[in-house]
């Protein structure tokens, strides 16, 4: 890895401990203004300063969030669909990298819907961001999505998806936790990380979640709708971070809930 690359990825990955809490804020591209995430920059003012990146699209970093933000931005370059379109699965790359350098981005992320009628284009697309990234120094985030088929999270089909992606060459992957994850884990060569998915029932099932992903081997997790959507969005957040970067049980961690 280049000295730029590797620069981009200390910040995202925090030296001292290898790993990261990333915030998740991107879900209006195809989902619209959803609950709690209306007003974005609402949302994550009380959690920036527990947070060490945070994910979004470029039309709410440049319209909702100050340009004195400290921390590293990981802009969400794929888009081209929506929940109430005919395919999920049919996004491709529409946020060049010149956009990605303007907006101090340090890193830049896309989704592959493995296994779908649009496999091909959103791998290539993955392959000619990554070509685009080498160039100029910018890691790529490969996010295994899933559409609305949320069953699809085992660790067959997911081990399958970030192994491909690492292949293809992204720097870091985020996919779903699942049973065996572990195995998942192993035979991904990059940092992986997880998403949270839909709410949870409780704030508990959200801890045990991130324990056991990093437990098994995730280098954090880049969680949004179980963090912002909570009661208790800091308490949650803070939580987290004692699990990611202190490696704290879920007991010890469920006490900053209170
Ligand atoms: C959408 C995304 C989201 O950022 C991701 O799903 C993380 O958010 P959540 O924890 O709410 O699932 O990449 O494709």
């Amino acid at each position: 890895m280049d000295w730029g690359m590797k620069n981009r990825m200390s910040r995202l990955l925090k030296p001292e401990t290898g790993k990261g809490v990333w915030l998740a804020i991107d879900h209006g591209y195809f989902l619209g203004p959803i609950s709690k995430l209306e007003e974005p920059g609402k949302a994550i003012r009380p959690l920036v300063g527990f947070t060490d990146a945070l994910m979004l699209t470029r039309g709410v970093l440049r319209n909702c969030i100050g340009a004195n933000l400290d921390i590293p931005i990981i802009l969400r370059v794929s888009g081209g669909n929506s929940i109430v379109g005919p395919a999920l699965s049919d996004e491709g790359i529409q946020t060049s990298m010149e956009e990605a350098i303007r907006l101090n981005a340090s890193a830049v992320a896309l989704s592959i819907y493995i296994g779908t009628e649009h496999e091909h284009k959103t791998l290539m697309a993955l392959g000619e961001l990554v070509n685009q990234g080498q160039r100029y120094g910018i890691p790529v985030l490969a996010v295994t999505a899933v559409g609305k088929e949320l069953a699809k999270r085992d660790a067959r089909y997911l081990g399958l998806c970030c192994r491909i992606a690492s292949e293809l060459g992204a720097q870091a992957v985020k996919t779903y936790y699942c049973e065996d994850f572990e195995k998942v884990a192993k035979a991904c060569p990059v940092p992986l990380v997880i998403a949270g998915g839909p709410k949870l029932k409780t704030e508990l099932d959200v801890l045990k979640l991130a324990y056991n992903a990093i437990k098994e081997g995730a280098k954090g997790v880049d969680m949004g709708r179980n963090i912002w959507q909570s009661d208790n969005a800091v308490g949650m957040i803070k939580a987290i971070r004692k699990i990611v970067h202190e490696n704290a049980s879920v007991k010890e961690a469920g006490k900053l809930l209170k």
